[in-house]
């Protein structure tokens, strides 16, 4: 009897190889014949390359190219609107244009990395510069871009009968909180630095490169070189990190294919730590202001979300702070979210873990701590006084939510009774002690998959997909669901996933790798062992030829029927089988998605030391319950929720890179003055999953936890800070000189 993995600790099948080194990233494919490619990026915030000289750079030692505005890579502007032109909507080294400092402007390509890093350095480049606009706060918000689907409309109202505005709404609540939060920019930081390595065959180009959407970034290279999407592969084995930087590909993949084929040779670009911060997409800044209405005992009455999101002039993410956190959370009769955009000449963002979410659960989890302050009600109380048990607004249901039960079982766990709501109540020498809690919300996404299934004549099997793995455990799940729906043990299960030319698979983003794969590799698990009980009765060789397929069951394995029992391997062999494959693709019914809200939810608690004489923040405790629907794997779950948190605690505490308003130079682009949690900066988190499976999001009842730890986590530590301190800041990171005795909150304000 094999017991089945599922939710159980299961090691990750590629843990030893990447533990021992041999995993390999995608800049350590051995190529033959491979030349070295180094970006020369733009200097000025702004404006026109008036002369570039490229003499020394050609006559340096090994080189051969350099291309650049006057011997360009023949790459294609990406039509307005498309998904290619949201990521960056020029292409690169097509014009002189310069749109933001750090801008790739030239590609040097040698025999060697050092020949194409020290010729970069004898390129020359003559602007003319132009005033860039660079502050989110002097920016006038532009029009509202349309946003392609499934991107949420930006505004919202929903008015009680007879209630005429939001600002009404609020002047008739009893008691009303508003506050204006600032987001900075923060940066993915993947452990690996963005690479490709570019080789053609012929009119087709296979990439290696890291990638959280092989088959999106087929089509988004194509649509920059020009050529149909069925003649790029991208081969993404081994992917460093995601965080939502490897979502859409950026020009290491674009040049390095450029250059290949401009040059006829394979061609390896990989960005310096340096040029990642500014050539990859980032979180941009936000300024966001919250406004509570409710009666005294906290009841809501008014909810308010308005926005300005930096969008950069070149393209980026859409930043909306109060989608899926201030338009899904609380009950309330009034409803309003207005959120704009800000063009700046900065550097292009993209999606990063929880990318509307984090900064829109900092605003509204902070609001409420502060209208439990107001109130006097207790930080949890507040939350279920204002419990939705339908989504907010549109009424549908939910599709499973025991949010109630993370915030009781968390404060139990957390010894939440044990707190004091008065600020500066409990001390330690030199240390001031506090307690705080939030919320966490994730939308349940689940999008089409199409997983293989192949039963092999070894009795082994292969899963596979078209997605990605970047660290997240994706490999190791689909092992595990392989192994539990056949019935083997999962060391018998090869998952296969980065590589475009698999059936085509989940974008792993928006937490729904594992909630869109699962129900396929499970359908076509089901699927393979219906072709094989088939192959059975109708095979000549098989020792059920002729029987009714109705006689036989498959367990563990294995193939029962009339007396005999036969593994699916032996079976394969018997009649002649190397393998037996089942494709099939799965999706969630329309049906079930126009009746349903998909949500994942959590609980937040937190408890933090200030020293009253330093400011120092530390986090020294933080408990976390969530409601995910089923764990497939309970260690990487754990991973999974546990870097969600520490993510929370860098926003929260850390993650800054200050812009420079007269050069428009984002002064903390490197991993010395960006600052991130350590070790020593983080204590044990506990996480803990209810484990209730979603009835109505298909195969095993998963939801996706891949951001959910993310969301309200930096606004538990906040309100903990609070709760030691008694300053209350919004702007975010709050180091420790925004908490020296004497700070003053009110004179904080919204930062470049
Ligand atoms: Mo995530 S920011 O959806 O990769």
């Amino acid at each position: 009897m094999t017991v089945s993995p599922l939710g159980r600790e299961i090691d990750r099948v590629e843990g030893r190889s990447k533990v021992t080194g041999a995993a390999a990233y995608a800049a350590d494919h051995p190529i033959p014949d491979v030349a070295y490619a180094y970006v020369v990026t733009s200097t000025v915030a702004k404006g026109q390359i008036l002369a570039m000289d490229t003499a020394a750079a050609l006559d340096a030692p090994g080189v051969l190219e350099v291309y650049g505005p006057d011997r360009n890579l023949g790459l294609v502007t990406p039509a307005p609107g498309t998904q290619a032109a949201l990521v960056e909507n020029y292409a690169p080294l097509q014009d002189r244009r310069v749109r933001y400092r750090g801008q790739a402007i030239a590609v040097v390509v040698a025999e060697t990395f050092e020949q194409a890093r020290d010729a970069a350095a004898l390129v020359t480049t003559t602007y003319q510069a132009e005033s860039a606009n660079l502050s989110i706060k002097a920016g006038s918000p532009g029009v509202t871009p349309q946003l392609p689907p499934p991107l949420a409309p930006p505004d919202l109202t929903i008015l009680a009968p007879g209630v005429g505005s939001i600002e009404a709404a609020l002047a008739a609540s009893a008691v009303v909180v508003e506050a204006t939060f600032h987001q900075p920019v923060q940066h993915h930081v993947a452990m690996e630095p963005h690479a490709a390595i570019a080789v053609w065959s012929g009119a087709t180009v296979t990439v290696y490169t890291g990638s959280q959407a092989p088959v999106m970034a087929t089509q988004l290279l194509a649509a920059r070189l020009g050529i149909p999407p069925q003649s790029v592969r991208v081969v993404c084995t081994n992917t460093g990190g995601g965080f939502g930087s490897r979502v859409r590909s950026w020009n290491d993949s674009v040049l390095a294919a450029g250059a290949a084929r401009r040059l006829g040779r394979p061609v390896k670009l990989v960005m310096t730590r340096e040029q990642v911060f500014t050539m990859v997409g980032r979180r941009g800044q936000v300024n966001h202001t919250v406004r509570l209405g409710a009666s005294r005992s906290g009841v809501l009455n008014a909810v308010s979300h308005d926005s300005d999101a930096e969008l950069p002039a070149v393209g980026g993410w859409p930043l909306l702070p109060a989608a899926d956190t201030t338009d899904a959370l609380y009950q309330t009769p009034n409803l309003h979210i207005r959120q704009r955009f800000v063009p700046l000449d900065l550097p292009p963002t993209w999606a990063m873990r929880g990318p509307n979410e984090a900064p829109g659960s900092f605003a509204l989890e902070t609001a409420m701590d502060e209208l439990a302050v107001a109130t006097g009600v207790d930080p949890v109380e507040l939350r279920l006084r204002n419990y939705a048990t339908v989504m907010p607004g549109t009424g549908k249901a939910f599709s499973s939510k025991h949010l109630d039960e993370c915030y009781r079982v968390g404060a139990r766990r957390f010894g939440w009774s044990a707190r004091r709501a008065k600020p500066r109540s409990r001390t330690d020498g030199q240390w001031l002690i506090g307690m705080g809690m939030a919320t966490a919300i994730y939308p349940g996404n689940r999008s089409p998959v199409t997983a293989g299934v192949e039963l092999r004549h070894d009795d082994t099997a292969v899963v596979s997909s078209a997605t990605s793995d970047m660290g997240t455990g994706l490999l190791t799940v689909l092992a595990i669901t392989g192994a539990h729906r056949l019935g083997i043990p999962v060391r018998k299960v090869t998952p296969r996933l980065g590589d475009s030319t698999l059936p085509p698979g989940a974008v792993a983003a928006a937490s729904q790798a594992t909630a869109s794969t699962v129900p396929s590799v499970v359908a076509a698990a089901d699927d393979v062992i219906a072709a094989l009980t088939d192959l059975a009765v109708t095979d000549a060789r098989s020792p059920w030829h002729g029987a009714d397929p109705r006689d036989l069951t498959y367990r563990n394995g294995s193939l029962h029927g009339g007396g005999r029992s036969m593994t699916f391997g032996r079976l394969l062999a018997a009649v002649g089988r190397e393998g037996l494959l089942a494709e099939t693709r799965t999706e969630l019914p329309a049906e079930t998605a126009a009746r349903y809200e998909f949500h994942s939810f959590g609980a937040h608690f937190c408890e933090v030391r200030v020293n009253r004489f330093t400011g120092e923040p530390r986090v020294t405790r933080f408990t976390t319950v969530v409601d995910a629907g089923r764990v497939v794997n309970a260690q990487a779950a754990r991973s999974q929720l546990v870097g969600g948190v520490i993510f929370g605690i860098g926003q929260a505490l850390l993650e800054d890179n200050p812009l420079e308003l007269d050069t428009g130079r984002l002064a903390a682009s490197n991993l010395a003055d960006y600052m991130v949690p350590v070790n020593a900066d983080i204590p044990d988190i506990d996480v803990h999953w209810l484990d209730r499976p979603d009835p109505q999001v298909g195969g095993l009842g998963t939801r996706g936890l891949g951001e959910l730890g993310t969301v309200g986590s930096a606004a538990a530590v906040g309100n903990a800070i609070f709760n030691a301190t008694g300053i209350r800041r919004h702007d975010l990171p709050i180091t420790l000189d925004k908490l020296l005795p004497g700070s003053d909150p009110a004179g904080e304000a919204a930062t470049s």
